[in-house]
This record gives structure tokens, C-alpha cells and sequence, in this order.
């Protein structure tokens, strides 16, 4: 008997160092890939990972990918390599999310995508697959409704800087190709159609979602042309970037005493500088893009499919639409509700 104990001691020594199924640290840990670490926003939602991990029954093992898809690749393969029993993945390109599915679907191991949704024809290759996120839509039908209020109440006043009747408007868009930043742009501008507002597009263009970008964005922007009289409104797919496009009018004499130089920015996310902003009043306001629920609901599932087991309401707190996805809502944040907030 004591010779048999001591054998599969030495069995299993073995295959922890090889890294095999008798690896129980793997067997009880998470892989989380996020796409870059340095992102606002996802660093909300990769700290509260890391936060439900400290009460949670698996612990994490959460890797920066750089912003390069082939990085990602390396940490998804060693993930699995791992055997770790479910993973979590922020994908850089999210047109590249078929191929870690494959990869995912081989191995038998279950994947939770947050924040970057992957392409519907790819969700459906495996039961496997699921995505934590926000719906991009309704962030933008925020900033359309914000704005349209706004402009319904300003216009006369002062508000139509160029009395020509149209909301003169400049759009900072976050990365090309990623849904948030294409939807949000389409349904604030659908929404304010909508509303009846007529717009006026005077300048459209990627800031990549970074403040330092947004800010030369703009700055070009307001130099160019008549676009520093005309402009009444910006729009910025993220708050990071309309805190960078607020540097950039301030700089040109925008949020000072001149009472003509203001114009209301509207982000999405809520971020603890983003709110500030708010407070202070330079930024009009946001979208609540809430990190803590992505971050919870990302773990609490990628969790119960690491069990083995499939998420319904005895066992995961949140609703999952469509076999797949969990969608967490967008909340309008201004002046009025900020100091609410977490
Ligand atoms: C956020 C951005 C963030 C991006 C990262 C978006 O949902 O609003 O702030 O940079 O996700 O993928």
C-alpha cells in the first residue's frame, strides 16, 4: 500500500512538470487573455476578474497580449497546453476569434469572450462558446437622447454656435472594425435623426480609443477650416478619447469664460477620469459601460463551464440570451446621477 502511494506521488510529480490532467493548480485556475493592459476600460473589467477570483472557487491566470493577435495566439496555445479547464479571452481582432474557437474546440475547453464579440458565424461553431458584453447600440442611443435634449434646450440660446439651424457635429471613433465603435457612431447619429434634430457631419475619424490620440485628432480637426466656429457638439466613442478631445478645445479656448466657447462632449464608458470630468464640468457626459458586471459575469460563467456544468438560473446569476450571450446594459450618466455611481 505504501509503495503504491509513494508510486502515484511520483506519477503525478511527473505529469504536474509535463503539465498534464494529474496538474490540480491547473485544473483549478482560469486563463484569461486580455487584449492590452494598457486600456481604461479594460483594466476595470480585468481587476474585477482578478477581485471575484479572490472569492471565486478557480483562481486566474490573466496575461497581457500585448495589442498583437500572434501574442495572443502563443498565450491561448499555452493556456491549453495547460489544460486549464475554461478560459476567458478579450481578443485583440476580433475576426481572428474563429480561430481560437478551433483551437479551443480540439482541446475540449470552454471559452467566454468579453468586450471584442466575436463574428456570429463564428459563435456558432461550438456550444462551447459565449460572450460577455455590452450592446454597442444602446451606448450610442444614450448619446443621441443626451445630446438631442441638450440641443432641443440650447439651440436658441447660443448652442447652434453658426445659427444654421443644424448640430454641427465631429465624431472620434474608437478602433476600425471593432463593433462598439461602429455601432456606437451609427446609433447616436440614427437616434438624433430620429429625435428630429437635422445634423451636420464636419469631421469623422479613428482615435484608436486613446486619449493622447484623441487629442491630436481633434486639435487637427479644429484647425481646419471654419471647423472651431462651427462646431456645437463632439461625440467620442470612448471617454478616454473625449478627454483628450476636452485638452484639445480647452487648448483652443473652449470651457473658459468666453461664454460661445462651449460645446458639449459626450463619451461611453464612465471611467473614474471620465467621471471627474462630468463633475467638473467639461465633459457633458457618458455611457456607464459597466466593468464590474462584465468582469463578474466573465468569471462567474467561464467558472461554471470549467465545472462542467451549463449556466442557468440555478447556478449564474445573470440571463444568457440565445444559448451564448450575456449582455449587460449601458446606463446614461450626467451631472445629475454621476456621484451615484460606483
Ligand atoms: C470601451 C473602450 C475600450 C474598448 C476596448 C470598449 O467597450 O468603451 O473604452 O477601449 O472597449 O476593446
Amino acid at each position: 500500500m505504501k509503495r503504491m502511494i509513494g508510486l502515484t506521488a511520483a506519477v503525478c510529480a511527473l505529469s504536474m512538470l509535463a503539465g498534464c490532467s494529474g496538474d490540480t493548480a491547473s485544473e483549478s485556475t482560469i486563463g484569461v487573455a486580455i487584449y492590452k493592459y494598457d486600456d481604461s476600460f479594460m483594466t476595470g473589467v480585468r481587476n474585477q476578474i482578478q477581485k471575484s477570483a479572490v472569492d471565486g472557487e478557480y483562481k486566474v491566470d490573466i496575461v497581457d497580449s500585448e495589442n498583437k493577435q500572434t501574442v495572443q495566439n502563443d498565450k491561448v496555445d499555452l493556456f491549453l497546453t495547460k489544460k486549464y479547464p475554461a478560459l476567458a479571452i478579450n481578443p485583440v481582432d476580433r475576426t481572428a476569434a474563429g480561430t481560437l474557437i478551433d483551437k479551443c474546440k480540439n482541446a475540449n475547453t470552454p471559452v467566454v469572450f468579453v468586450n471584442r464579440e466575436p463574428l456570429a458565424e463564428d459563435m456558432k461553431k461550438w456550444d462551447k462558446v459565449y460572450y460577455v458584453g455590452a450592446k454597442a447600440e444602446q451606448s450610442g442611443e444614450i448619446q443621441g437622447k443626451m445630446i438631442a435634449a441638450w440641443w432641443e434646450k440650447n439651440k436658441a440660446s447660443g448652442g447652434d454656435r453658426n445659427g444654421n439651424g443644424l448640430l454641427d457635429y465631429v465624431m472620434l471613433t474608437g478602433e476600425i472594425g471593432h463593433q462598439d465603435a461602429t455601432l456606437r457612431t451609427e446609433y447616436a447619429i440614427k437616434t438624433l435623426t430620429q429625435e428630429g434634430v437635422r445634423v451636420s457631419k464636419l469631421a469623422e475619424q479613428t482615435a484608436n480609443w486613446n486619449r493622447n490620440e484623441g487629442q491630436s485628432v481633434l486639435e487637427t480637426i479644429l484647425n481646419a477650416g471654419t471647423n472651431a466656429k462651427d462646431v456645437d457638439v463632439v461625440f467620442a466613442n470612448n471617454d478616454d478619447m473625449a478627454l483628450g478631445a476636452i485638452e484639445a478645445l480647452k487648448a483652443a479656448g473652449f470651457f473658459g469664460d468666453d461664454k460661445s466657447k462651449y460645446v458639449p462632449v459626450v463619451g461611453v464608458d464612465a471611467t473614474g477620469a471620465g467621471k471627474e470630468a462630468i463633475k467638473n464640468g467639461t465633459m457633458y457626459g457618458t455611457a456607464y459601460n459597466d466593468a464590474i458586471n462584465q468582469g463578474k459575469a466573465a468569471y462567474e460563467l467561464a467558472a461554471i463551464l470549467a465545472k462542467g456544468e451549463t449556466p442557468g438560473a440555478d447556478n449564474f446569476e445573470y440571463q444568457v440570451t440565445d444559448g451564448r450571450y450575456v449582455w449587460i446594459d449601458y446606463k446614461e450618466v450626467t451631472r445629475e446621477n454621476v456621484d451615484s455611481l460606483q
